[in-house]
């Protein structure tokens, strides 16, 4: 397996500030993704961070480019256009900025010139497809296809490992274009992006990746945007701090060079600096005029931001308790309902549950009101492809509103400009707070803005963060969304801890639906099972095919290993029992091993009582009732 001897990518370490998150209460745990996330603005071991005069030169030129693409389409009516894409969650964020600043241009006359592009279209935007991101190929045709007619193409590539293969495919093709330029957003160093051999393909991403580093050395039609923030805070979750830090990324660059082609400042308090004058070569000294410039401000925006959002850390943890305390019955569920941006945030914070934790489709939703109308999606009403897509509030209230119960929690978000939010919100929520569900309220407000008319006794648990900041561009809740995806993120991470679905700080029943995730399964198996990479993936492959002597399959390319996997639970947790060679693949489905969480039955929702150990907890320390902890760690 090339590419696992290699010192591992920043991204796919554990993250020392999280190690024992499964063991910590609720406040704990967002104590802990307090720290990761502050790696964000402070970077992380040596490497240059967000804040590091390299990278801000770098994203300052982005952003003059793209001001001067922008400016292209309204002085000469050209067709430039900018493509953000990435796989899983980098997709989904690729989407709600394009859409977000689709509609600034809108809003003060412009066409809008912003797309996305995500592995598997639009159907990933709510259930994760992980396959389509080995595809290079692919890659490079929905980018042709999207970039067809236009003059010039600034392509986004965003992967947070610098390790998708369907990115680099893309980048491969736009950096031999001549009317495109080429970014690549991720991060780690170039030099550890992925290096592993691609199926069908002749290059891998580092190669891919490594010539466009080089290009960005002499051509400004290359940039790699690469700060380095440190670990996931539960190992390889890009979808937390990756995710964070794209949004903050996106907005820094473009919303900075919106601000200089409509002349409008971000934010109300801002000031514009003088323009410079376009021949004139800008030489940006940070060290010395950091506050000069609107771009740093910006950056200071998110980064104040959470720091807001964490000094709310008791409230976000008592959503989190509540959160819990249903997901940890049986039957549990969660459900965001919002309006716009804040609504479609939670359509993403849920869509990762599946492959990572390994839950059902079910125990994670998100509405919003409207639906698919306006979400600025390519393929527009997605409700055709099933019951998942249903994501309207007319739709909760027709499939889910009628079988709430008790173990379902139902979390309201609220912006505070929404007032009592769209009409057809404030009736579902009052539905809702009349039905057996535990109800939450969040609201992310406007500082100085009464929040009172959302205020309901009915709801068990109400939290509100003031943001200094809220708005950019007069309506749109560039800080507010960045304040909940924080919000989010902790909450369904922080249940799925309680769930005891974690183990230290590592996924450990996710979902072998790609290559990537493929090599992190072994990695895992390594790290708890003792045993070396040959014997983890053979371990994995017996796993996979239920079968003692897998040595038939070892052959077998890794695309037949996942095709065969992916639709299954528990493959990793029953592969960690057989890496540590006390099992069988006979023995553990004769004994029906009841996987239990131990480390985290200290740390339960209410503190007085242990949860009843109910199957589905996996952790790999396993209990029978024949034979006590046969997994020693
Ligand atoms: O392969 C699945 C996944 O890990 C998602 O969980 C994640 O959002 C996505 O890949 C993106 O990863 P990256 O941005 O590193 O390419």
């Amino acid at each position: 397996m090339a590419g696992l001897q290699e010192p591992r990518r920043v991204t796919e370490l554990s993250n020392e500030l999280t190690r024992d998150i499964d063991t910590a209460d609720p406040l704990g745990i967002v104590r802990r993704l307090c720290g990761s996330d502050a790696q964000l603005f402070a970077g992380w071991g040596g490497h240059p961070g967000v804040n590091d005069p390299v990278i801000l030169d770098r994203l300052w030129k982005l952003s003059l480019k793209t001001a001067a693409l922008l400016k292209e389409n309204q002085d000469q009516k050209k067709n430039n256009r900018i493509v953000f894409s990435g796989c899983g969650t980098s997709g989904r964020i690729a989407w709600l900025c394009s859409w977000t600043y689709n509609r600034i241009l809108q809003k003060f006359g412009h066409t809008p010139c912003f797309h996305y592009l995500i592995a598997g279209g639009d159907r990933s935007l709510i259930i994760s497809n992980e396959l389509p991101e080995d595809d290079p190929p692919k890659g490079a045709e929905d980018l042709k296809k999207v970039a067809e007619g236009a003059d010039h193409v600034m392509f986004v590539g965003i992967t947070c490992g610098l390790s998708a293969p369907y990115v680099a495919g893309q980048i491969d093709h736009s950096m031999h274009q001549p009317n495109m330029t080429s970014v690549l957003m991720g991060f780690n160093p170039v030099s550890l992006s992925r290096n592993a051999p691609i199926e069908k393909w002749d290059k891998t991403c580092r190669q891919v990746f490594l010539e466009l580093e080089t290009l960005s050395c002499t051509s400004d039609s290359a940039f790699i945007i690469n700060p380095i923030v440190g670990p996931e805070p539960i190992t390889g979750s890009s979808r937390m701090k990756g995710g964070s830090t794209t949004a903050v990324l996106l907005g820094t660059v473009f919303l900075t060079s919106l601000q200089t082609l409509l002349g409008q400042p971000i934010l109300p308090s801002m000031t514009l600096p003088a323009r410079e004058p376009e021949e004139t070569e800008v030489v940006f000294d940070h060290s010395l005029s950091p506050s000069l410039s609107p771009m740093v401000s910006l950056l200071d925006c998110y980064s104040q931001t959470y720091q807001t959002v964490y000094r709310h850390s008791g409230g976000v943890a008592s959503l989190l308790k509540l959160a819990a305390s249903c997901i940890c019955q049986p039957s549990g569920r969660l459900i965001y309902l919002g309006a716009d941006t804040l609504g479609a945030l939670g359509l993403v914070d849920a869509s990762e549950m599946v492959p990572t934790y390994g839950v059902g489709l079910e125990e994670f939703r998100g509405f919003v009101a409207g639906g698919w109308e306006g979400c600025g999606n390519t393929e527009g009403d997605l409700s055709g492809y099933g019951k998942t897509f249903r994501v309207s509030l007319s739709q909760f209230e027709s499939d889910v509103l009628p079988s709430l119960t008790d173990q379902d929690c139902v979390l309201c978000l609220h912006g505070s400009s929404q007032r009592t939010g769209p009409p057809h919100l404030h009736t579902i929520v009052n539905k809702v707070l009349a039905s057996p569900a535990k109800c939450g309220l969040l609201v992310m407000a406007e500082n100085g803005m009464s929040c009172n008319h959302l205020l309901d006794k009915r709801y068990e648990t109400a939290v509100l963060i003031r943001l200094p900041y809220y708005h950019a561009f007069g309506k749109e809740c560039v800080f507010a969304g960045f304040a909940l995806k924080l919000v989010l993120n902790a909450i369904s991470t922080g249940a799925n801890i309680l769930k005891g679905r974690v183990y230290g700080n590592e996924m450990i029943n996710l979902r072998l639906s790609n290559d990537k995730l493929f090599e992190r399964a072994i990695a895992i198996i390594e790290k708890w099972s003792g045993a070396n990479e040959e014997d983890a993936k053979f371990a994995l492959l017996r796993a996979i095919y239920k079968q003692d002597d897998a040595a038939n399959f070892q052959y077998r390319p890794i695309s037949s290993h996942i095709t065969e996997a992916s639709s299954q639970n528990m493959v990793v947790p029953l592969a960690l029992l057989l890496a540590g060679g006390r099992s069988s693949v006979s023995y553990s489905s004769r004994e029906k091993a009841a996987p239990v969480c131990q480390r985290s039955q200290g740390c339960h929702i209410n503190g007085d009582r242990p949860n009843p150990w109910p199957l589905g907890h996996y952790i790999p320390i396993y209990l029978t009732t024949t034979r006590p902890n046969t997994l020693s760690l």
